[in-house]
C-alpha cells in the first residue's frame, strides 16, 4: 500500500487507474482504525478495483473545547491494518495541504434540514465541518463509490444529500454498525472512557435496544422514549438527545411511517458516545402521536 501526503502525486496515480477503466472506492477517516474502519474497506474491496482510504483529523468539524488535539493519532498501525486489508492507497494530507489558505477563510459546504438537529444541535457547525472535507476528498479523488458507517447514521444522511444535491456521481454505500461483543459501537473515543466507564458503556446500547423492542411491540413511543430516558438517566448517563426519526432522517410522521431510526446521544464523564438502531413500529405505538 503506497502512502501519499500530496495531492499532485494522488491525481497522477488516480489518473492512471481511471485511464485503466478500474472503479476506485473511498473511505474516508480521521484514523485510529477499529474493525469498524476495517469493515469499510472490506466493503470497498468487494465492490471496486481500488481502495484509496484517507486519515486526515480535520480541524473544521471540531468545535472549540471539542478534543482535537487530543484525538489519537496512530499512523503506523493504522497503516499495518490497512495494508492487511487490502487497502491500494492511502491518503494523509497535512492541514496546510487541505486548506492552504487557513480555516477561516476556507470555503465551506452546508447541507441544511439533515444537519439540523441531533448531533448538529449540539455540535454547531460540526456537519459543515464534515461536508466540506468530504465535499473536498470527493473532488480531489474523484471515487465511483464511497463508503461511510451508518454507526454516524447523521453524518451519512447529510453525505447522502450532499451527493444528490450537487450532483456527486459517487454511489454512496452504508455500512451496518460493528460492535464490541457487548454491544457498545466500536469508536475510536471509547479508548478515552476509564475502565469503570467503558464498563457501564454497553449500557447504552441495550436502553436503545430495549426501547426498540418496546415499540416494536406496541409501547406507545413517548412512553418508550420516557422508559428509555430514564434508565438511561438513572444508569449514571448524562442525556445529550434521544429520538425517533424517519427515513433519510425526516421528523417521525406516525401517519405514514412504520419503520423509523431510533438516535441517542449521551455523556460518560466528558466522553460523548453515540448510536442508533432501526426499529420497525407496530400500529398502537403509531396511533400515538406524542412522539418525542
Ligand atoms: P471516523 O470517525 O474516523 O470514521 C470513519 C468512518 O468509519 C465513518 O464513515 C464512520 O461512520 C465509520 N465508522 C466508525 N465507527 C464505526 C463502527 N463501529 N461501525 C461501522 N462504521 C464505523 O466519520 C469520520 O471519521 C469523519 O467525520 C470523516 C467522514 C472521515 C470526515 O472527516
Amino acid at each position: 500500500m503506497q502512502t501519499l501526503h500530496a495531492i499532485v502525486p494522488l491525481r497522477e496515480r488516480l489518473r492512471k487507474h481511471r485511464l485503466a477503466g478500474q472503479r476506485i472506492a473511498l473511505v474516508p477517516t480521521m484514523g485510529n482504525l477499529h474493525a469498524g474502519h476495517l469493515a469499510l474497506v472490506d466493503r470497498a474491496r468487494e465492490l471496486a478495483d481500488v481502495v484509496v482510504a484517507t486519515l486526515f483529523v480535520n480541524p473544521l468539524q471540531f468545535g472549540a473545547g471539542e478534543d482535537f488535539d487530543q484525538y489519537p493519532r496512530t499512523l503506523d498501525s493504522d497503516r499495518e491494518q490497512l495494508t492487511a486489508h487490502g487497502c491500494d492507497l492511502l491518503f494523509v494530507p497535512s492541514v496546510e495541504t487541505l486548506y492552504p489558505h487557513g480555516l477561516k477563510i476556507q470555503t465551506q459546504v452546508h447541507v441544511p434540514d439533515v444537519s439540523e438537529g441531533l448531533c448538529g444541535g449540539t455540535r454547531i457547525g460540526h456537519f459543515d465541518g464534515v461536508a466540506t472535507v468530504v465535499s473536498l476528498l470527493f473532488h480531489l479523488i474523484q471515487p465511483d463509490i464511497a463508503c461511510f458507517g451508518e454507526k454516524d447514521f447523521q453524518q451519512l444522511a447529510v453525505i447522502r444529500k450532499l451527493v444528490a444535491d450537487l450532483h456527486f456521481p459517487i454511489e454512496i454505500v452504508g455500512v451496518p454498525t460493528l460492535r464490541a461483543e457487548d454491544g457498545l459501537a466500536l469508536s475510536s473515543r471509547n479508548g478515552y472512557l476509564s475502565a469503570s466507564d467503558r464498563a457501564l458503556a454497553p449500557t447504552f446500547y441495550q436502553t436503545l435496544s430495549c426501547c426498540r423492542d418496546a415499540l416494536s411491540r406496541g409501547q406507545p413511543l413517548s412512553a418508550a422514549l420516557a422508559d428509555a430516558t430514564q434508565a438511561l438517566l438513572e444508569a449514571g448517563f448524562r442525556l445529550d438527545y434521544l429520538e425517533l426519526r424517519g427515513p433519510a432522517l425526516a421528523p417521525f410522521d406516525p401517519a405514514q411511517h412504520v419503520e423509523g431510526r431510533l438516535l441517542g446521544a449521551v455523556y460518560l464523564g466528558s466522553t460523548r458516545l453515540i448510536d442508533n438502531l432501526a426499529v420497525t413500529l407496530t400500529q398502537r405505538s403509531m396511533t400515538d402521536s406524542r412522539y418525542g
